[in-house]
């Protein structure tokens, strides 16, 4: 016997308390009610599930800070910091009242006079470190990490990140006043035009219109740094959908099957802190723009099919002349939105770029001994080239 809508209202009645006196039009507007409720019911549940629950703003209450604010040198290593000569001599002219410094190296590395030249190094890693490899979600993790430590003081209200060939370009107290005198974040971000990088699997948390591309190297205010902190629902995605470049198989050949998987190889630590300040609507919060400059080879594209990469510094190439001509640089284009960035901090114009890398060791010593990080101080170098 086939099932009739007829039986459905049967037992519909039945369920209701046997109330057989209901006219055909009554039984119709309450089936007409149940549908619509049921719909709306359905369309609640996705509306719920594809809403961004658990953005990270304002989870803290804002506790305004008295005293001498410093600022937290965030080092990412991978082991050592090669450098360490030049940043002993950067933080030996600075009010130790004014700085505080983290590092984040391979688990187990320990700075102390035996690895390192820098006294304000000793025992700063982290106790708490992951493995990182370059390219992956680990490198937002050991971010989260430095972060995370840093927001310990309250005194830290910049948060600066530098990676183990970046150098200072100008002395503490310049460096100090310019992060402290805005208000706003420094974090390199503009629109990702280009397809294959954002996975549409990252939907619904992540839309791609809020999908932004920059440089790793961020200065951070202290709200955004906990924001960062904060977020366990757009790292989780990254986490899951961006994957480093697959590697070549024994015959330096991809396979099908990884060239699929590079499509959306996205590259958390250009993506990531971008995305979420955006997520959170705090791209007025911004100087979206780094401190860091980057030189890239463009030359390196088409002969390894690669993508470009950062020259490096080595001492022939960083004659005064050019690091005051990376110094001279007061504003940036943005091709993708059209958009001039003319450096500024606080309304003022001020130079762009306050840190450059990637520097070699000889590169860093003629910084050091043109006098651009410290009042020229020969033991120093003469300690070099003991
Ligand atoms: C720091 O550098 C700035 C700008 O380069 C300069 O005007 C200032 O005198 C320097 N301060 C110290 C303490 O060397
Ligand atoms: C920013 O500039 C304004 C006006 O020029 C000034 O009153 C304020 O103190 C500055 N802010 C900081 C943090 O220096
Ligand atoms: C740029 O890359 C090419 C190819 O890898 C290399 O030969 C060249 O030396 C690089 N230039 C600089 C300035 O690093």
């Amino acid at each position: 016997m086939p099932f009739h809508s007829s039986h459905l209202s049967f037992l519909f009645q039945k369920a209701m308390g046997k109330r057989r006196s209901a006219s055909p039009s009554l039984r119709h507007s309450l089936w007409l009610v149940i549908s619509i409720s049921s719909f709306l019911f359905i369309f609640a549940i996705l509306r719920l599930q594809y809403q961004p629950r658990h953005l990270p703003s304002a989870r803290r209450p804002i506790v305004p800070f008295v005293g001498t604010p410093k600022i937290a040198f965030l080092f990412l290593a991978r082991n050592n910091l090669p450098l360490d000569f030049l940043w002993q001599s950067f933080f030996q002219s600075a009010d130790e009242d004014k700085f505080s410094v983290y590092i984040h190296s391979r688990p187990g590395f320990v700075f102390d006079e035996s690895s390192t030249k820098c006294a304000f190094f000793y025992g700063r890693q982290l106790s708490k470190s992951v493995e990182v490899l370059w390219g992956e979600s680990s490198m937002i993790q050991a971010e989260q990490l430095l972060l995370e430590a840093a927001l310990q003081d309250h005194a830290n209200q910049r948060f600066v990140l530098i990676s183990d060939s970046c150098v200072p370009m100008y002395n503490f107290s310049y460096i100090y006043n310019y992060v402290m005198s805005s208000s706003k974040s420094f974090v390199d971000s503009f629109l990702d035009t280009k397809e294959g990088r954002y996975n549409p699997k990252m939907l619904p948390t992540i839309p791609k219109g809020k999908w932004r591309k920059g440089s790793q190297w961020i200065t951070l205010v202290r709200r955004h740094a906990e924001i960062v902190v904060d977020d366990d629902l757009v790292f989780p995605i990254f986490k899951r959908y961006c994957k480093r470049r697959p590697p070549l198989d024994l015959d330096g050949k991809l396979n099908h099957q990884k060239v699929v998987q590079k499509e959306h190889n996205c590259i958390p630590d250009e993506h990531y802190m971008q995305t979420l300040l955006a997520m959170c609507d705090l791209e007025d919060e911004l100087e979206r723009r780094t401190l860091t400059y980057t030189e890239w080879n463009q030359s390196a594209t088409k002969m390894e099919g690669q993508a470009w990469h950062p020259i490096t510094f080595k001492y022939a190439n960083a004659s005064p002349q050019r690091i005051n001509k990376i110094k001279g640089i007061n504003h940036i284009y943005y091709e993708t939105e059209y958009r001039t960035e003319w450096c500024q901090s606080n309304g003022t114009s001020v130079p762009c770029f306050l840190f450059a890398r990637k520097f070699s060791r000889g590169a860093a010593m003629r910084l050091l001994s043109a006098g651009m990080v410290s009042p020229f101080d020969a033991a120093a170098l003469l300690d070099q080239i003991k």
